[in-house]
């Protein structure tokens, strides 16, 4: 294991739980490829495409996927031309991920990846933050590593039941946090971040879609978005490194 003493207790409670053999082995299949979960997965894909389609385009463009997960998105990445580093606390996790192709791939804690500074021209951060209260450490490294006009994209919470349901973060391997825009944007901000495009995103917690039916999960979305103002479940957004 890669994590020391010095973690939060909830920093450890989460590292392991993605180190299960069973959670490793049905993260994919309970999210994102069964029932209304592939709608998720499309949507998704979707806001990372069009996030990334925003970062410019130029050949040898190092992309960081981190945490990589299962290494859902190495596939977008390559296709969209990135050389691609993918990197996990969960060395089960990454092992997954190696199926996918990555140019390298590195077991370490997004707070202190240890990749030299200002290497990284885009940064995806999937599914990650809202695992965490304190999310100014993980600023602190994407400021260090990403270049200057480099991009961080990630996802946060604007509401969901797992933010107070207990019987869902016990399923889920712990407590998740609410970091609203606003929030978000200050943080980033202190560490020279400033926002280029937020995109809200899901009528309903995802997690719900995966008990649906596919067609009506993608009706229910289809709908929100054609209704402006409708309150999202939590934004995408695509940050830029100002110049220091
Ligand atoms: C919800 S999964 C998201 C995976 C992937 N980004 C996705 O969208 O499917 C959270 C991942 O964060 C990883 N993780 C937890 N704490 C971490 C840390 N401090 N540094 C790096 N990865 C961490 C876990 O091992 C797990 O693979």
């Amino acid at each position: 294991m890669h994590y020391g003493s010095s973690w939060s207790d909830m920093t450890e409670t989460k590292a392991a739980y993605y180190q299960k053999t069973e959670v490793v082995e049905t993260y994919d299949s309970a999210r994102f490829q069964r029932n209304g979960g592939r709608v998720v997965a499309e949507l998704e894909s979707g806001f990372l495409s069009s996030l990334l389609l925003q970062t410019g385009v130029r050949p040898g463009r190092r992309a960081l996927d981190c945490p990589c997960g299962t290494g859902r998105f190495i596939p977008l990445l390559l296709e969209k031309g990135f050389q691609v580093i993918a990197a996990d606390i969960s060395e089960p996790m990454l092992d997954k991920a190696r199926e996918y192709g990555a140019g390298q791939y590195f077991c370490l804690d997004a707070r202190k990846t240890g990749l030299p500074p200002a290497t990284i021209d885009v940064w995806v951060m999937s599914r990650f933050l809202f695992h965490f209260e304190d999310i100014a450490p993980f600023f602190d490294e994407a400021a260090r590593i990403i270049r200057e006009q480099g991009y961080l994209i990630f996802d946060a919470y604007h509401w969901t039941p797992r933010s107070w349901v207990r019987r869902l973060q016990a399923r889920w391997g712990g407590p998740v946090y609410i970091h609203g825009s606003k929030k978000i944007r200050a943080v980033a901000g202190r560490y020279g971040f400033e926002l280029i495009r937020e995109l809200p995103a899901f009528l309903l917690p995802p997690y719900v879609y995966a008990w649906m039916p596919y067609r009506l999960a993608g009706m229910i979305e289809w709908i929100a978005g054609r209704i402006p103002f409708v309150p999202k479940v939590k934004s995408y957004y695509l940050f830029r490194r100002n110049r220091a």
